[in-house]
C-alpha cells in the first residue's frame, strides 16, 4: 500500500538507505494491470533463505518507494506474503513480514484515503473494517497474531487483498472505479503507466 498521509511520504522521502554490505536489491514493482495482482497466489511453503532474502529485498523496496506495506505480487512473486511497516520506518517494531495471512476476525468501519504502490499517485476514500485480527507465518514458519486498528488494520486488509488477487480498486463504489480506470487509460496513452 502507498503511503496515505503526506506527512508520511515526505518523512520516508526523508530516509537515508544504507547498504553496507551491498546487499539490497531494489525489486521491480508492477502496475496494474499486470495479470498477476489480479490472481489468487499460491501459499507459501518453503521457509527457507531464499524466502529470507525475499523478505528483505521487499522491506528495502516498500521503504525505497516509499510505502507502508507491499505484497509479493507486486514484484512479480505469486507468493502469498506481504511486508509492512505503518510507522515508515520510524519504530522497527512495527517492521513485519506476514506469511500465508488470513484475516480472522474484523470489527467497525473506516473511511480514508487510500493508495496502492501498484497505482502511482491514485489515491481514493476506500471503506475498510476498523479493526482486523490477521494470522500469519513468520519467516520462519511460526504462526503468530496481529491485532490492528486504524492503518494497520487498512494495510493489513488491503495487502491480504493483493495476496487473493484483489486489488483496491475492486473496492471502490463502481463510479470512483470508472474514473481511476479513465485517469489510468489516459496516463497509458500518455506514456505515464507502463
Ligand atoms: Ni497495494
Amino acid at each position: 500500500m502507498g503511503p496515505y498521509w503526506s506527512y508520511e511520504s515526505h518523512w520516508s522521502s526523508r530516509l537515508k538507505i544504507t547498504d553496507p554490505n551491498n546487499t539490497m536489491a531494489l525489486m521491480e514493482i508492477v502496475k496494474w494491470p499486470a495479470p498477476v495482482l489480479d490472481t489468487p497466489a499460491d501459499p507459501v511453503t518453503e521457509f527457507d533463505e531464499k524466502l529470507g532474502k525475499l523478505v528483505n529485498n521487499m522491506f528495502e523496496t516498500m521503504y525505497a518507494a516509499p510505502g507502508v506495506g507491499l505484497a509479493a505480487v507486486q514484484v512479480g512473486i505469486p507468493q502469498r506474503l506481504f511486508v509492512m511497516d505503518c510507522s515508515g520506518g520510524k519504530d522497527p517494531a512495527q517492521r513485519v513480514a506476514l506469511i500465508n495471512p488470513e484475516v480472522v476476525r474484523v470489527e467497525g468501519n473506516q473511511n480514508g484515503e487510500e493508495g496502492c504502490l501498484s497505482f502511482p499517485g491514485i489515491f481514493t476514500p476506500v471503506e475498510r473494517s476498523l479493526r482486523a485480527i490477521v494470522r500469519a507465518q513468520d519467516v520462519k514458519g511460526n504462526w503468530f497474531e496481529i491485532d490492528g486498528m486504524e492503518l494497520t488494520a487498512r494495510c493489513m486488509l488491503h495487502e491480504t487483498d493483493h495476496c487473493d488477487g484483489i486489488v483496491f480498486l475492486d473496492k471502490m463504489s463502481s463510479l470512483k472505479r470508472e474514473i481511476v480506470k479513465r485517469k489510468i487509460k489516459k496516463l497509458q496513452k500518455a506514456g505515464k503507466w507502463d
